[in-house]
């Protein structure tokens, strides 16, 4: 029987894992849901909204980030690629990422 101890442990303490990081969700350590959507940007805006080549979204105006995503949503014609981006989320979401964005420090290169 000791070896089906030894076999089961690991998965009792992934279990363990697991269940704190759900306890953890609930607290206050969950990062703000602006942040989680603002994944999605950061392949081509890179990682913070300040990559390299691309339009910095990081340290912009909340509400001009917001009024510039909410203008490329309603393009009748898609015409970009950020076009079909803006159209992926609810005005509640993009103004959370236009806040999360905002709230970073911009001039990063
Ligand atoms: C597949 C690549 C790609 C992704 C992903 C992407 N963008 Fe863009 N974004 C662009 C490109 C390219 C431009 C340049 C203008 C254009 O072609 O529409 C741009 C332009 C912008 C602009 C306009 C900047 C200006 O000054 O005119 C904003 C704001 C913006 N993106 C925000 C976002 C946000 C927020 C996300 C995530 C929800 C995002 N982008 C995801 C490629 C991308």
């Amino acid at each position: 029987m000791k070896t089906n101890i030894r076999h089961k442990r690991p998965l009792s303490i992934a279990a363990a894992i697991a269940l704190a990081c759900l306890a953890s969700g609930n607290a206050a350590a969950a990062p703000p849901a602006g942040r989680l959507l603002a994944a999605q940007c950061a392949q081509c805006h890179g990682t913070g909204g300040s990559g390299r080549g691309f339009d910095e979204l990081a340290g912009e105006s909340a509400q001009e980030l917001y009024s510039e995503l909410r203008e490329m949503k309603f393009h009748t014609r898609i015409e970009s690629i950020m076009d079909r981006q803006a159209r992926g989320y609810t005005d509640q979401q993009l103004r959370a990422i236009a806040d999360y964005f905002a709230s970073l420090p911009g001039g990063g290169h």
